[in-house]
């Protein structure tokens, strides 16, 4: 029997062969069982281009990854819905609340001698609670805060006999706010009056007092009437538009 024949019993038949069948059956079991056969060197050639031209293409085109190509520098965010109607009057702050914190921010320039609490210092410096001097008109406060006092000074029925230094350094604003805070916080204003002090009045004050150059002495305050207001329109205290 020839040896071609002998491999391949079906030969004669003319059916399919079997040493194809069998190359078959060779080349499935000489693949690693996992799989993984080791790889081309072209494919790995391939994947490290991709990645570098990939990459660079990547780095050149993205900004970064910053999220400020997406942002119009035009663009202007819709107001956002109101919560339950009109909430806007309800955040503000009353005019007269803010002009408040502001004159108790002046006031730091006065708590080492008048103290935060307003009542002095006994024998030294006076109080400005209970004194008859911030619980009267506005005219003679302003000529107090704007040119300073020279003792011999009486308070309540004490002498005190130092300086009150002049606050004329001070803008009108910060005179007016700080008056009006000493006036509410630590005068008893009469009936009706609601203490404020306005940028106007001051501005007023400096112009009236203009003239005095050195601390006014006791006889000269009392020279002012003492329920004499600065001139000046009273104000909205909610707004603080004139009225
Ligand atoms: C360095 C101490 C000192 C400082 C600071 C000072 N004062 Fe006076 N103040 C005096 C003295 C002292 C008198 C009494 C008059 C005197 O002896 O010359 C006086 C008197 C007064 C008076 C009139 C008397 C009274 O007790 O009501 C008022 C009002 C006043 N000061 C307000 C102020 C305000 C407001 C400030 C801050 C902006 C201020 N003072 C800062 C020392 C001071």
């Amino acid at each position: 029997m020839d040896p071609a024949e002998d491999k391949n019993l079906d030969y004669q038949q003319g059916t399919i062969s079997t040493v194809e069948l069998h190359d078959s059956i060779r080349r499935e079991t000489s693949l690693h069982p996992g799989g993984s056969g080791s790889v081309g060197l072209s494919v790995i050639v391939v994947a490290a281009l991709i990645l570098i031209f990939g990459g660079g293409h990547l780095f050149s085109t993205s900004n970064g990854f910053r999220d400020s190509i997406y942002v119009s520098e035009n663009y202007v965010p819709a107001p956002r819905p109101s919560i339950g109607g009109d909430d806007a009057g309800a955040a503000q702050v009353a005019w007269i609340d803010k002009w408040m914190s502001e004159g108790k921010k002046v006031y730091n320039n006065c708590i080492a001698c008048h103290q935060a609490s307003g009542l002095g210092i006994p024998g030294q410096f006076p109080p400005l609670v209970g004194s008859e001097w911030v619980d009267g008109g506005t005219k003679r406060l302003g000529a107090i805060l704007l040119h300073g006092i020279n003792g011999p000074f009486k308070v309540g029925g004490q002498t005190y006999n130092q300086l009150m230094p002049a606050w004329n350094n001070l803008n009108d604003e910060k005179l007016a706010q700080v008056i009006t805070y000493i006036r509410r916080e630590f005068g008893s204003l009469p009936e009706g009056e609601d203490g404020v002090v306005t940028t106007e009045m001051m501005k007023a004050a400096r112009e009236e007092f203009k003239s005095q150059t050195v601390p006014y002495t006791e006889a000269e305050l009392l020279a002012i009437p003492a329920d004499a207001q600065l001139s000046g329109a009273k104000v909205n205290p909610e707004t603080g538009e004139p009225l």
